[in-house]
């Protein structure tokens, strides 16, 4: 049957990073149903070659696929990097949402003229971040850094233990000598290292550029241009799916509920 309005909002990951662009989807659009697929067997994706990297998303895809999704958010810029081209031709008739790192807004509101861009070593290597940073920072100095291990300590639950800082100080000290004022985050596990992050950049200035907001009015922007946007009016289904174990999915399910709830309260704080 082929998926109308009511079906399901697909969403993959190498493993927990696209929880930062589930919990925006779902916050943008509460009453759709979303699957979400998480490789965990084969996460991290980014020490990967591209092959490796398109046969493992086109199993994510497939299984989505079988579940009858409507669009597809490819909520890892290193799968976005590798396959997004291969999947466009692949289904042409599904819509595919990628994620690219959020150079554009960084170059264009950049005071001091020197951006740091994180993301895993496929994506800041790729041809394509060279096109990004060409195509919109070529005015500008752009600092482009691999978080290595840092996607290793999300996945295991380790996002304020005192190793994750000594990681992502080494990776952002450099930015922020160098005068860098914004950090672009290119790596969808990395919004769930903020805390860690904020705590590093502390009084200094830097502003933290997480493209998942964006990508969530996207979707919305792109199911409602193809009539593909739900009239339900209850709260839609949310299901996890992965390569991995059941404690995999179990995990995956807490730990998105988890960085909803603490976004919800931030920016309640944030209101008042
Ligand atoms: N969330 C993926 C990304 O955005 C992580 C990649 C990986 O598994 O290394 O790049």
């Amino acid at each position: 049957m082929a998926p109308d309005k009511h079906s399901p909002i697909g969403i993959i990951d190498s493993g927990m990073g696209g929880i930062s662009i589930w919990t925006e989807i779902i916050r943008a659009m509460p009453h759709e149903d979303v699957v979400y697929w998480a490789d965990s067997a084969n996460c991290p994706y980014g020490g990967r070659t591209k092959r490796e990297i398109v046969s493992l998303v086109e199993v994510g895809v497939e299984t989505l696929m079988r579940k009858g999704v409507k669009i597809i958010v490819i909520a890892c810029n290193t799968a976005t990097t590798a396959a997004i081209g291969t999947l466009r031709e692949q289904w042409p008739e599904m819509p595919f949402v990628g994620l690219e790192p959020a150079v554009k807004p960084a170059a264009q509101s950049t005071r001091s003229g020197v951006i740091g861009v994180l993301g895993t070593a496929y994506t800041v290597n790729s041809e394509m971040f060279r096109h990004t940073a060409e195509k919109y920072a070529s005015h500008i100095q752009v600092i482009a850094t691999a978080g290595n291990g840092l996607v290793e300590q999300v996945e295991n639950g380790r996002e304020n233990a005192p190793e994750t800082e000594i990681l992502l100080r080494r990776y952002i000290e450099p930015m922020l000598a160098a005068g860098a004022d914004r950090l672009v985050l290119a790596c969808t596990h990395y919004p769930l290292l903020v805390e860690p992050i904020r705590r590093i950049i502390g009084d200094r200035e830097m502003e933290i550029v997480n493209p998942a907001p964006a990508i969530a009015r996207h979707t919305l922007e792109l199911l409602r241009e193809r009539g593909l946007l739900t009239d339900r009016t209850k709260q839609g289904e949310h299901d996890f799916l992965s390569s991995g174990t059941e404690h995999d999915i179990r995990q995956l399910r807490t730990r998105a509920e988890q960085y909803r709830n603490k976004l919800n309260e931030t920016e309640n704080r944030e209101q008042k």
